[in-house]
């Protein structure tokens, strides 16, 4: 079985009856939410909170019932893929154009597991994947030239025909030889006027599922 697969299917062992589900975006997402289906049609108590709208037409396909999250105040748990782990279990997400909804559905979730295959573990972050910046559309090249202060090379997604993200802003993709200290770089990042959010993912997933040829790891974040 491919390697996404296994750990999105480990990672729908944690979906218990009643709860309210964050759906992630990509394809390690797409075979948790097509699970999650499954489990609807045999009977399942389950709603979902889609993080794109990729993900809300695949749930519509695959028979999940959505809520929005202005009628909820909290989801119970929420399995999403990255594009980068450390080992403190720190995140680069957003190469799917989805880091804000991701993060704000992240944010309120009691448990947030992340499903990756083992291609997505690094030691340093920013060491294999660019960090996605979303910023709005007004005066971005100006954000841009701030964000490279940083210690980036930033390239618009799209180019001459940007890409235009669900809540219709423009993303950079940041590349850092390494993110020594991403907590900080995530705090400058969201000071900048012009950025909306960025991928880094701290303090927010509470384990990893990480799909090997071999079988499955399962890690959790430690709370320290
Ligand atoms: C979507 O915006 C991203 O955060 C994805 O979760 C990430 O790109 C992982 O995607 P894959 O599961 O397709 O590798």
């Amino acid at each position: 079985m491919d390697e996404k697969k296994r750990a999105a299917l480990k990672a729908v062992e944690w979906v218990k009856d009643g709860m309210i589900i964050g759906l992630g975006t990509g394809s390690t997402s797409y075979y948790a939410i097509e699970a999650i289906g499954k489990l609807v049609k045999e009977g399942h108590d389950l709603v979902g909170v889609p993080t794109s709208r990729n993900t809300e037409s695949l749930a519509i396909e695959f028979g999940i019932p959505l809520v929005s999250l202005e009628n909820i105040g909290h989801i119970d748990l929420t399995i999403d893929g990255a594009d980068e782990v450390d080992p403190k279990i720190r995140l680069i997400k957003g190469m799917g154009g989805a880091l804000l909804r991701e993060k704000i559905v992240a944010s309120i979730s009691s448990t947030e597991i992340i499903a990756i295959d083992d291609t997505k573990l690094v030691q340093v972050l920013g060491t294999k994947s660019p960090l996605p910046v979303e910023v709005v559309p007004f005066g971005h090249r100006r954000t841009k030239d701030a964000i490279e202060k940083f210690g980036c090379k930033a390239i618009l997604r799209g180019g001459d025909s940007p890409f235009v993200t669900d809540s219709g802003n423009y993303i950079y993709d940041c590349r850092f030889t390494r993110i020594e200290n991403p907590e900080e770089l995530e705090k400058m990042l969201n000071l900048t006027p012009g950025v909306v959010e960025n991928g880094l993912f701290i303090d927010l997933a509470t384990r990893v599922v990480i799909g090997t040829k071999d079988g499955v790891i399962v890690k959790e974040r430690s709370q320290d």
